[in-house]
């Protein structure tokens, strides 16, 4: 199999293990996580909910179907209920018992060992209310400001985090619209300026705006660009050699890293 070539690069890129190393243990569960503090990863992704009850977990989908043996959205059922749940059996029956983690467990599990880029979801029926202050009062309560970043998709949830007190830094996600658009693809007939996202300290998109114009456009604009979800090692190499600052990777527990 291909290898990722990271000394060919002659930089510093950083590789992120996406919702933990979702490739060896159930996604967004302290299994991931602990699996993800072992290898390669600088940073460790994982997207965050919150319950009825306003508490703050890790899940990626604003359902408990998919990955709990559960059902229902989340922002209808309390912590206590989606404690009950087993986040792991979805996955393989060798995770049976895992538990859908709160964001504080998450950080008193990390401590700081690798970087934390949490995104902050939108919930089945809109955004969450607070959710970003809750999230940046766990952040300061545990220290955790100097290692972990906030991400979205949405800008109201951008402009929370940045009217608030704390400075944590920012990515903005992006998203092509067209899956497998072509190398040429002109990213601001979609997507507009960079202007409105100057406090973001990067702008995330989907691999396939990874263009070499793309990427020299956000670094120019003081940018870095970390793409998603890039998971085979061609396409690594590809985005890497176009100059991304690293790579969001479903697959950081089998990278064959030279
Ligand atoms: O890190 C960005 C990426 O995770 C966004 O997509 O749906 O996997 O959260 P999604
Ligand atoms: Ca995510």
């Amino acid at each position: 199999s291909e290898k990722i070539e990271l000394t060919k690069l002659r930089r510093k890129i950083s590789l992120i293990a996406h919702r933990g190393a979702s490739d060896a243990a159930p996604e967004n569960t302290l299994a991931a996580i602990k699996k993800a503090l072992q290898g390669p990863a600088d940073y460790i992704e994982v997207d965050v909910h919150q319950t009825k009850d306003g508490e703050v977990i890790l899940m990626h989908d604003a359902t408990v179907n998919r990955t709990t043996d559960g059902h229902g959205a989340i922002a209808k059922l309390t912590l206590a209920e989606i404690k009950k749940l087993d986040a792991g059996l979805w996955y393989d029956s060798a995770y049976r018992h895992e538990k859908v983690p709160t964001l504080a467990e998450t950080l008193q599990l990390v401590r700081g060992r690798k970087k934390l880029l949490i995104e902050i979801k939108k919930g089945r029926d809109g955004f969450y209310k607070g959710l970003e202050h809750k999230i940046l009062t766990i952040i300061r309560e545990n220290k955790a400001q100097n290692w972990c970043i906030l991400q979205t998709f949405y800008d109201p949830v951008l402009e929370n985090i940045w009217k608030n007190e704390l400075a944590v830094p920012t990515h903005k996600l992006i998203v092509a619209k067209i899956p497998f658009l072509p190398l040429y693809f002109d990213h601001r007939i979609r997507w507009g300026s960079f202007d409105k996202y100057d406090r973001a300290i990067a702008i995330n998109a989907n691999q396939y705006f990874t263009t070499q114009g793309f990427v020299k456009e956000l670094h120019n604009n003081g940018f870095k660009t970390y793409p998603w979800t890039v998971d085979d090692p061609q396409a690594i190499n590809r985005v890497l050699a176009l100059g991304a600052d690293g790579v969001i990777t479903n697959t950081i527990s089998h990278l064959e890293i030279e």
